[in-house]
């Protein structure tokens, strides 16, 4: 369109495409560090290609956080997808009740039609109380829904931010940082370079499975984030990447 042109976008776009190897690089003009209006744009250019991807019966599985509820809450579909599922990503990480993956998946369920399941697994648990839930044959089952998804779509945050969000320890906190995490997504905490430094104990997809997804799209913006996200397009696994302006400049400053 003629507004990313006149604004540079398409070069923005296509400068972070190419240097990542990425299949698409979406761009929405701002910032939606300071601005709701560029906020909802993201979410909604997240919509486009996300239901542009989409199959029938696939299983979509959907990290929490602000953004993606974003996508959530203004995903539209023609006509209903009844085939499809969409499920948390991963168990829970300490995030407030709407943005929880859980109630993300089920949003975008409901507004399209589609089905969900739900993964209850609580943040914090101790290894035996961890190791007994992980025996429930439930959990195991929906576990295995949520590791043959062909889709991804999540939420990318700065690890020290995402460390205080979910009120990790002093401790924990400072060996990150001595360690580099700089970035974080699915509950993983990673360095500039892309590599995993922090795991959160939680079941649903390992890092393994995100690896052979088919589709991975990541959805954040904000200044802030721009390294946060170069560090996660270095981890090498997404397709997609929808970002914003600000965030983009970061990044394209980068490499
Ligand atoms: O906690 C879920 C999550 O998707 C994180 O993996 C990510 O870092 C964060 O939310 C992003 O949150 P927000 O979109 O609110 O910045």
């Amino acid at each position: 369109p003629f507004y990313k042109t006149m604004f540079g976008l398409l070069e923005l776009e296509e400068k972070i495409r190419s240097h990542f190897g990425l299949s698409q690089v979406v761009v929405v003009a701002g910032d939606s560090e300071t601005s709701m209006q560029t906020k909802r744009e993201l979410g909604r250019a997240g919509c486009q290609v996300l239901t542009k991807v989409m199959q029938p019966n696939d299983v979509v599985a959907v990290t929490g956080g602000t953004t993606i509820a974003q996508v959530s809450s203004q995903l539209v579909t023609n006509t209903p997808m009844k085939t499809n599922w969409f499920v948390p990503a991963r168990g829970g990480l300490g995030e407030s009740l709407d943005y929880q993956a859980n109630t993300i998946a089920s949003q975008m369920a409901k507004r399209t039609g589609a089905q969900y399941r739900l993964l209850h697994v609580p943040d914090h648990l101790g290894e035996e109380a961890f190791a007994s839930i992980m025996q429930e044959p439930n959990i195991r089952e929906i576990v295995e829904v949520i590791r043959s998804a062909r889709i991804v779509v999540h939420g990318i945050g700065d690890a020290i931010v995402m460390a205080r969000r979910r009120r990790l320890d002093r401790e924990v906190i400072d060996a990150m940082e001595a360690e580099g995490a700089l970035a974080e997504s699915f509950g993983f905490y990673f360095d500039r370079n892309g590599a995993v430094v922090h795991k959160m104990q939680t079941v649903g997809l390992r890092l393994e499975d995100i690896v052979k997804t088919e589709v991975v799209i990541g959805v954040a913006g904000g200044k802030s984030k721009g390294e946060a996200i170069a560090a996660i397009m270095r981890f090498g696994h997404n397709d997609v990447l929808v970002t914003d302006e600000a965030a983009a400049l970061e990044i394209a400053a980068l490499i």
